[in-house]
C-alpha cells in the first residue's frame, strides 16, 4: 500500500511511497483510510523523526476488518481514529478505543479535523466550565484547534473573543459564534475568565494581562516560537489567576478518547460544529508543510486519499 514516510535527509520532508500494510494488535481495526490531517506539531516531527518513520494521527474511514478482541466499531463502520503514529496511509491500525462512529451526514474531511484539534479545543475549554456567561478568549482562532474552540466555547454560552492575524484571517470564523473578533490581542478589552493561548511570546503575556481574578490562561502551544518573560507582580491585578500547562494525549483518561471523539462527531452531525477545512490531495503534502507553518491555510488542512 501508499503510505506517508519520513524522509529529512531527502529534497523534500516526507515522501509518499510504498510500503508493507499494517498489521493490526489484537485491540487494533484496519482502517481504510479516507482522509487525514495535518497538525502543526507533526511538522517539528519530520526533523525530529528518523528516516523510515512513518507519521499520522488523524484520520477518517471505513472500518475494513474489526479488532481482533471484539471491540467496536464492526467492519463496515464510518469512523474518526486518533492513531499513535503510522495514520497517514491507505490503510492503518487504529486502536479501538480511540475511534468514533460517523453519521452518514458527516465528511470524512470533516472527520480528519476532529482528533488532534478537536480533543484540544474540548478539553481546553472544560478548565472554564461552565461556560455559561462567562468571557473566553482564544489565541489562533483562525487555526486548527481555534476554530473549534470558538464555535464550542460560544455553543456553551459563552462570550468569545477570537484573535486572529490579519483581517482575512477573520474571515475564516464567519458566522461561527465569536461575539468579536480582533486582529491583535492588545486590542481585546476588558477581563476574560478563561483565555487558550497558544501563540506564545508576547501573546501570553498580554493574555496573563487580561485574566479575570481566579480566572484561567489554558497554556497549549508556542506557534511563535517566542519565549515570554513573566514577573509574579504581573498577578498583581488578577489575583490567584490559574496558569494551565496543557496536554491533549495525557490530560484525561485513555478511556475518555472514544466518548470525546463521539461526542465531537455527534456535534458535526447535528450542524452544532462546522470544522474549517482547507482540502488537499495528500500529494501535496510537501506543499502544504509550508502554507501551514506560515499561517496560509484557513482552518485545519486536511488531505484526501483516493481509495482503489
Ligand atoms: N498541547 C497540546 O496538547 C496541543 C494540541 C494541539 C495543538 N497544540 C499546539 O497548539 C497550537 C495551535 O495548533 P493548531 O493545530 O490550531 O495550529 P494552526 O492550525 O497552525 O493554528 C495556529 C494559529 O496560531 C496563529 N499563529 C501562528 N503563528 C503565530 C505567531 N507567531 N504569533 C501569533 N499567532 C500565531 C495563527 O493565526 P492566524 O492564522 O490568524 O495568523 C494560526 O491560525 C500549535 O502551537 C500546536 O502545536 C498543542
Amino acid at each position: 500500500m501508499l503510505a506517508v514516510v519520513n524522509t529529512p535527509g531527502g529534497a523534500e520532508p516526507v515522501a509518499v511511497r510504498e510500503v508493507a500494510g499494517p498489521e493490526p494488535l489484537p485491540n487494533e481495526a484496519l482502517v481504510a483510510v479516507h482522509a487525514f490531517s495535518l497538525n502543526r506539531g507533526e511538522l517539528r516531527l519530520f526533523q525530529a523523526r528518523p528516516e523510515g518513520w512513518r507519521p499520522g494521527q488523524d484520520i477518517a474511514g471505513v472500518v475494513l476488518r474489526a479488532a481482533a478482541d471484539g471491540s467496536f466499531p464492526p467492519a463496515g463502520t464510518r469512523v474518526v481514529g486518533l492513531c499513535d503514529w503510522h495514520g497517514w496511509a491507505e490503510r492503518a491500525a487504529v486502536p479501538a478505543h480511540r475511534m468514533a462512529a460517523l453519521a452518514d451526514n458527516v465528511p470524512y474531511a470533516a472527520a480528519a479535523a476532529l482528533p488532534v484539534a478537536g480533543l484540544t479545543a474540548l478539553r481546553t475549554l472544560r478548565h472554564g466550565a461552565p461556560l455559561l456567561g462567562k468571557r473566553v478568549l482564544v489565541t489562533g482562532a483562525a487555526g486548527g484547534v481555534g476554530n473549534l474552540a470558538v464555535q464550542l466555547a460560544a455553543r456553551s454560552g459563552a462570550r468569545v473573543t477570537a484573535i486572529v492575524g490579519s483581517p482575512e484571517r477573520a474571515r475564516v470564523l464567519d458566522g461561527l459564534g465569536a461575539a468579536e473578533t480582533v486582529t491583535d490581542i492588545d486590542a481585546a478589552q476588558g477581563r476574560f475568565a478563561l483565555i487558550l493561548e497558544a501563540a506564545g511570546g508576547r501573546s501570553l503575556k498580554a493574555a496573563i494581562e487580561r485574566v479575570e481574578a481566579k480566572g484561567t490562561v489554558v497554556i497549549f502551544g508556542n506557534s511563535s516560537g517566542e519565549p515570554t518573560e513573566i514577573d509574579f507582580r504581573i498577578f498583581g491585578e488578577h489575583q490567584n489567576a490559574c496558569i494551565q500547562a496543557f496536554h491533549y494525549f495525557t490530560c484525561e483518561a485513555e478511556d475518555r478518547f472514544a466518548p470525546d471523539l463521539a461526542l465531537l462527531a455527534l456535534l458535526v452531525a447535528d450542524g452544532s460544529l462546522r470544522p474549517v477545512v482547507s482540502e488537499y490531495d495528500w500529494r501535496d503534502i510537501n506543499r502544504v508543510g509550508p502554507l501551514l507553518r506560515g499561517r496560509q491555510v484557513a482552518g485545519k488542512a486536511v488531505f484526501r486519499i483516493e481509495q482503489k
